[in-house]
């Protein structure tokens, strides 16, 4: 029995997988469906055993087909702005992870489901997969993230083209744009291969992988000096058990045993 209504978890070989689960709604997103993500990835974020997260959807046709716009008809100006910063803070905790996340996009990725898939690290989709920021369409606009990830992923004209047309764009498109990483045919096999991608992060160091995601996460935020970041967070590797296990195992030919410490 699952401890969330709109969300299935299953946890293997140091792997989180939450599937989101209300297929009769293409798995749209509403303030419950976002709550119950909120807890699982901050439950992940202190769970030693887990390693990484995939993130997908339960339906054959989505992985997530947007906000529940059934929602929309209670927005005025006051909830709108909470709305829209709560979605936004939910996708920056999947961004800021320390543990590495990957989509698997297995159908619409509309709306907020385009906009969960991009605050992940990485996105594997199926061929059946479609993306878009439709939110124009309904006299509305991107509000969790949505108009700042896009452009970063895939640059602003082409992101604006997406934004302000509101049309889907096909897995290959999205490949070639860059918004997705990896292009396969089934959802089987997209998970199979951000476990394959799991597995090869797993053998680095923990810290450092949280580092580079600190790091690379900087180079977008107006706030942070993305350098002195860098800087700051090789001088904390340098101190940390696992830079000496890494080195050492390198010069004594072995492969190296990290501890996260
Ligand atoms: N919010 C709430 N309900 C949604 C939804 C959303 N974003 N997307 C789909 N649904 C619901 C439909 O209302 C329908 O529910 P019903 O059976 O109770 O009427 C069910 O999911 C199935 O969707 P349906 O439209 O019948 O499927 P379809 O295959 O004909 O069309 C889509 C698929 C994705 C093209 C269409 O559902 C759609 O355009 N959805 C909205 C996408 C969107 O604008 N998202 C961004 C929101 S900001």
């Amino acid at each position: 029995m699952s401890k969330f209504k709109d969300l299935l978890e299953s946890q293997e070989d140091g792997i989180l997988t939450i599937t989101i689960n209300r297929p009769e709604k293409l798995n749209a997103l509403n303030a419950n469906t976002l709550s119950e993500l909120k807890r699982s990835v901050e439950l992940a974020y202190d769970e030693k055993k887990i390693r990484g997260i995939i993130i997908t959807g339960s339906s054959k046709k989505a992985f997530a087909a947007g906000a529940d716009i059934s929602e929309f008809t209670q927005l005025n100006e006051l909830n709108g702005r909470k709305f829209s910063e709560r979605g936004q803070e939910i996708f920056a905790l999947i961004e800021n992870c320390q543990k590495p996340v990957i989509a698997v996009v297995n159908g619409f990725a509309l709306g907020a489901g385009c906009e969960l898939a991009m605050a992940c690290h990485i996105r594997v989709a199926t061929e059946n997969a479609f993306f878009s920021q439709p939110e124009v369409s309904l006299g509305t606009l991107p509000a969790y993230g949505g108009t700042q990830r896009l452009t970063q992923l895939i640059g602003k004209g082409r992101a604006l083209e997406m934004m302000l047309t509101g049309e889907m764009i096909g897995a290959e498109e999205a490949l070639a744009a860059g918004l997705i990483n990896h292009l396969v045919s089934t959802k089987e096999e997209g998970l199979a291969k951000a476990k394959e991608i799991l597995f090869k992060i797993f053998k680095n160091g923990p810290l450092s992988i949280g580092m580079v995601i600190n790091c690379v996460n900087s180079a977008f935020s107006m706030d942070e000096d993305g350098y002195q970041i860098e800087a700051n967070s090789f001088a904390n590797c340098c101190k940390s058990a696992d830079f000496k296990e890494g080195t050492l195992a390198f010069l004594e030919k072995r492969k190296p045993e990290f501890k996260g410490e």
